[in-house]
């Protein structure tokens, strides 16, 4: 099913300016990549239409994002609430979803009512630009590249494991942790009946010089979650790559395997080694604190 409510946006959250011609780009591409034609009415630089998730896309992302009880979602541009209400009554999930169209965020309150979830699913009318992201532990979105680009600097900065979801469109630049791809016959939208999953786990901030015991050091460079480094004593360095999932840190390199978690420890941040190997042997169990300037003080 395929609705597009461009006229029913709520004027307030079009965008403007770069973002409006972005979008204007965008969705003169999508009609075009879809072979939809766009509606007489519809204005280019409109909001993102409602498209709808299919029912299988829904649990594979839900699925890979491993919702469960103990998780709070959000999802950004809620449609008719699917995602949410199954995030509810398939894993037990509490959910939030903002959309600006009035009318369906009612019917989206209805069928929470319907599938009996309406104590764990609320829907608000509301900007997915003007929600506060950081208390959700899963955020899920089926938008447009554009607007997942923009949402990449917000997201970025949520608490470290924050799971991110997006049905088809990616983040650039910061590659996703793992994709999954589905066969969709009846998709409404595009001609390889195909829908691309993409999760994204917060990175943790491990980037800088982490200083050990007896001259330990670790000096890590970061671009989004894909880390590399040096690694040893103090003059005998060796080259490490790795990535950082949430706050979790695997670095691997002629030293060896190396695994730490980026933890508190007396106010600060610190990586507690879990375990290790080959020349890092001798690292677990260590702790490194944070330095500053280019070498540890022994
Ligand atoms: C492609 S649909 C996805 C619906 C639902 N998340 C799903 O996957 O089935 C995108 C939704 O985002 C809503 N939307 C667009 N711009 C929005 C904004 N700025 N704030 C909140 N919702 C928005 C649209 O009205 C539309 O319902």
């Amino acid at each position: 099913m395929i609705t597009l409510p461009w006229r029913t946006l709520h004027a307030s959250a079009r965008p403007t300016g770069p973002r409006r011609a972005a979008l204007a780009t965008l969705l003169g591409g999508l009609a075009l990549a879809v072979g939809m034609a766009c509606p007489a009415h519809a204005q280019a630089g409109d909001e993102v239409p409602f498209i709808t998730t299919p029912d299988n896309v829904t649990l594979a992302m839900l699925e890979l994002a491993k919702v469960g009880a103990q998780d709070t979602l959000i999802d950004l541009g809620s449609g008719d609430g699917r995602i949410v209400i199954t995030a509810a009554r398939r894993f037990g999930a509490r959910g939030l979803g903002v959309e600006i169209v009035p009318d369906l965020v009612l019917r989206s309150r209805e069928n929470a009512v319907r599938a009996g979830v309406a104590d764990r699913a609320e829907f608000r009318e509301q900007d997915l630009f003007k929600t506060d992201l950081s208390p959700y532990s899963v955020i899920t979105m089926y938008l447009l590249p554009e607007v997942n680009l923009q949402l990449r600097p917000l997201v970025l900065r949520l608490r470290p494991g924050t799971r991110v979801v997006s049905h088809d469109w990616d983040m650039g630049e910061w590659l996703p942790d793992r994709t999954v791809t589905l066969d969709v016959p009846d998709k409404a939208v595009g001609r390889d009946k195909l829908s691309r999953v993409h999760l994204w786990v917060v990175p943790a901030a491990v980037e800088g010089l982490w200083c050990g015991p007896g001259g330990a050091q670790l000096r890590l460079e970061r671009r989004f979650q894909v880390v590399q480094g040096r690694a040893g004593g103090a003059r005998d360095l060796a080259l490490a790559h790795g990535r950082v999932e949430g706050s979790d840190l695997h670095l691997s390199g002629p030293g060896g395997e190396l695994r730490a978690r980026l933890v508190e420890g007396g106010g600060k941040p610190v990586l507690r080694v879990l375990n290790s190997s080959g020349t890092w042997q001798a690292w677990r169990e260590v702790t490194f604190q944070q330095g500053s300037g280019e070498v540890c003080k022994i």
